[in-house]
C-alpha cells in the first residue's frame, strides 16, 4: 500500500512578472478570481482532498498571503457584534482553513528555479511523498484535481503528473510528456517531459499543468542537481522527473475538470471573466455589460 499523502507545496515565491504592473506589490496569489484571492482555491482543494501539511514557500513581498490565512478572532467578533453575521462566517471559515490545512511558511533558500521550493519543503518533511501544486491554476472539478491526483498515485505507487488536452499551438508555454500507455480514466504512463518543444516537435498534445505528486525519488533526484550546482543555472522539477524516469515508472493523469491557468493576463481575465459571469447574483447584469458595453466607456489606465 502506498503511503498516504498528507503534506502538500505551495511554491509561491515568484514574482509575477507577467502581470506586472499588477503584482508590483500585490503577490500574483493575491489576486482575486471571484471573490476569492487564487491561492484560497488551491488551499480549498488541498483542504477538500484531505490534506493536513500545506506549506507556501515564499520570498519577500509576500505577506499579505500570510495576512490573508491568519485568523482574526477581534475583526470576527467585531462583525458578529456589529450583526454582520454573513461576514463573520466568511472571515472565519478563511481562518479555519489555516488551521484545517495546518498552514506553514517557509522563505524560499537556494538557486533559481522551480526545483527549490519543493527542496525547501521537503527538508522539513522528511521521506514522504507530496503534492505540489503551483497556485497559477485553478479548476472547476467535481472530484478536485489534488484528489484525482492522489488517487492515481494511489493506484500507481509512483510520480503522478496533472495532465490536460492543449492545443498544439501552446506547446512552447508547457511541459509536454512523452506517453508510453494510456490506460482507463485518463490514467498515462510516461517516459518524460519536454519542456516547451515547437509545435512539430511536440511529443504528444498533453500539457503538464502545474500539479505533481512528488515521491522521496524525484527528491533524491533534485537534491543531486542542486548538489551539482555550479552557481549557473536553474533547478527544475522537470529534470528530476526526467532523471527519474529514466529507470523507473512516472505517471501522467489527464485532470477530468474545467481549468483555468491565471499566471498571464489573458488567462487570468479569462478565469476572473469567466467567474464573475457564472455569479448568480451579478452574472446576469455582467453578460448585459458584456454586449452592451462600448469599449470607449471602459475604464482603461491611459
Ligand atoms: C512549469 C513547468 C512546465 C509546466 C508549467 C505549467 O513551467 O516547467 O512543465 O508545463 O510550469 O504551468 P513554467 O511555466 O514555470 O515555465
Amino acid at each position: 500500500m502506498p503511503q498516504p499523502i498528507r503534506r502538500a507545496v505551495i511554491p509561491a515565491a515568484g514574482l509575477g512578472s507577467r502581470l506586472l504592473p499588477l503584482t508590483k506589490a500585490i503577490p500574483k496569489e493575491m489576486l482575486p478570481v471571484g471573490d476569492r484571492p487564487v491561492i484560497e482555491h488551491t488551499v480549498r482543494e488541498l483542504v477538500a482532498s484531505g490534506i493536513t501539511d500545506i506549506t507556501i514557500v515564499v520570498s519577500g513581498g509576500k505577506s499579505l498571503i500570510q495576512e490573508h490565512f491568519r485568523p482574526n478572532p477581534a475583526l470576527v467578533a467585531q462583525l458578529r457584534a456589529d450583526g454582520k453575521a454573513a461576514y463573520a462566517d466568511a472571515v472565519q471559515e478563511v481562518g479555519e482553513l489555516s488551521r484545517r490545512g495546518h498552514i506553514t511558511y517557509l522563505d524560499q533558500h537556494g538557486p533559481y528555479g522551480n526545483g527549490t521550493p519543493v527542496l525547501n519543503a521537503a527538508r522539513n518533511s522528511g521521506d514522504e511523498p507530496m503534492l505540489v501544486l503551483w497556485p497559477d491554476d485553478v479548476f472547476v472539478a467535481h472530484v478536485p484535481r489534488a484528489q484525482q491526483l492522489i488517487a492515481a498515485y494511489n493506484a500507481t505507487n509512483s510520480p503522478v503528473l496533472a495532465l490536460m488536452p492543449m492545443q498544439p499551438g501552446d506547446s512552447q508555454r508547457y511541459g509536454v510528456p512523452v506517453v508510453k500507455e494510456e490506460f482507463d480514466g485518463g490514467l498515462l504512463r510516461i517516459t518524460g517531459l519536454v519542456e516547451k518543444p515547437r509545435p512539430e516537435e511536440a511529443p504528444s498534445h498533453f500539457a503538464a499543468i502545474g500539479g505533481y505528486v512528488i515521491t522521496p525519488g524525484i527528491i533524491d533526484e533534485l537534491r543531486e542537481q542542486t548538489g551539482r550546482w555550479t552557481g549557473a543555472g536553474e533547478i527544475y522539477l522537470t529534470d528530476a522527473i526526467n532523471a527519474f524516469a529514466a529507470t523507473r515508472a512516472v505517471y501522467g493523469q489527464v485532470i477530468r475538470g474545467q481549468w483555468y491557468d491565471t499566471g498571464n493576463p489573458l488567462a487570468y481575465l479569462t478565469a476572473q471573466f469567466a467567474a464573475a459571469l457564472a455569479d448568480p447574483d451579478y452574472g446576469p447584469h455582467l453578460r448585459r455589460l458584456a454586449r452592451d458595453l462600448d469599449p470607449a466607456d471602459a475604464l482603461v489606465a491611459g
